[in-house]
């Protein structure tokens, strides 16, 4: 495809939002427009894809987009596109607009529709290339050492944790704080020693019930011993623990009552918050970069690939699929059945990214385990 005949280049953002989806469809618009090729902004994901629901985006309509969080395309978790018959509808209205490359930004499952969409296309002979972007707070995508996202809520999770620990401070309490992160304990790892907390749970762990009470009991009567105590506990805790905090709280001052060890223990959740605001410099440039190599990628007319940033290549990892020098030597392409692949191993813990991290987390933060 040379640059002035390019087709128009659909976007759209799926799943869970991410701080950053905005800047990253700006710079999407952006290098397209100076390409030459119409961009097509889908509203709400697969759910706007099926039913059509589209509209051309200029440069001037995404102005300001660098700044704003959460997705103005809208996003969704759509159940239609699970199916044959959705994704059949959905490639029928790329058809019906021409569409020579759809940009997909964001996680696991909207990962997942974009490598059988580039399938059911190159099985019925259309010419669509599908390029996703990794886009998930959670950090839990294989073939990037960083997706869109992950930096803006672990700033906004240091943030709340700095205040909480003020608190904690004033009224010499333990404080559980929950962070997101469905399976992946990445952000509630990275968030512990940023913060400089005193104990963090991760299911990477795989941790059983009592030994959590055990240690955490541990961390307890370290910090709250006379000597040179520090009369404070923050325990950053992911939300993908399989044990709510709720009840290792009522566990804990089980614990603390038999040993006679008066402190007050408080949970908080921080939720949907670390979701949202406006997104970091990180997260823009990460975005930015990502929005243009997509472009290109499309522009070179591949299939089925994801745009990496900035990839560790660790023994026992898949080879990237050549890292396009010329484009960004910060982007690699991924095939997306291999992100896919190394993702699960990911989320079952046997990934060597895994390993890395939850090793490295014992050698670099000792203070964290008790
Ligand atoms: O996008 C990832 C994530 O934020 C997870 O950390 C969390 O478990 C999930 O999405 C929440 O999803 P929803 O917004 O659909 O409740």
């Amino acid at each position: 495809m040379t640059a002035e005949k390019l087709a128009p280049i659909a976007v759209l953002t799926s799943g869970g939002d991410a701080p950053g989806m905005n800047p990253t469809v700006r710079a999407i618009v952006g290098v397209a427009s100076a390409l030459g090729a119409p961009i097509l902004g889908v509203r709400r994901g697969y759910q706007g894809l099926i039913e059509g629901d589209v509209a051309e985006l200029t440069p001037r309509d995404v102005d300001g987009w660098s700044r704003r969080g959460g997705s103005s395309l809208g996003s969704s978790r759509c159940a239609a596109f699970r199916t044959e018959q959705g994704r059949l509808a959905a490639l029928m209205q790329l058809e019906r607009w021409q569409v020579g490359g759809l940009i997909v930004i964001g996680g696991n499952g909207s990962l997942t529709g974009a490598k059988l969409l580039g399938e059911l296309a190159a099985s019925r002979g259309v010419a669509l290339s599908v390029v996703g972007i990794p886009a998930s707070i959670d950090n839990d995508l294989a073939c990037t050492s960083l997706s869109i996202g992950v930096d803006t809520a672990l700033n906004t999770i240091v943030d709340a944790c700095d205040r909480i620990l003020d608190t904690a401070s004033s009224h010499a309490r333990t404080f559980i704080v929950e962070v997101m992160g469905r399976d992946c304990g990445y952000l509630a790892m990275t968030a512990a020693v940023a913060t400089g907390a005193d104990g963090v749970l991760f299911p990477e762990a795989r941790q059983h019930e009592d030994e959590m009470i055990d240690s955490l009991e541990r961390i307890i009567q370290h910090a709250y011993d006379p000597v040179g105590g520090k009369h404070r506990v923050l325990v950053v805790k992911s939300e993908g623990v399989p044990i709510d905090s709720s009840r290792i709280k009522e566990r804990l001052d089980e614990r603390l009552r038999a040993g006679n060890l008066p402190v007050e223990t408080r949970v908080s959740v921080l939720g949907h918050v670390v979701r949202g605001g406006a997104p970091s410099a990180t997260d823009r440039l990460i975005g930015g970069r990502l929005g243009h190599a997509a472009v290109r990628a499309v522009e070179r007319g591949m299939n089925g690939v994801m745009c990496g940033w900035h990839v560790l290549q660790l023994p026992g990892q898949p080879e990237m699929l050549g890292q396009h020098f010329d484009l960004d030597p910060y982007v690699s392409f991924w095939p997306l059945d291999v992100v896919l692949r190394e993702t699960e191993r990911i989320l079952n813990g046997t990934s060597e990214v895994t390993q890395w991290r939850v090793r490295l987390l014992r050698e670099a933060a000792p203070f964290l385990s008790a």
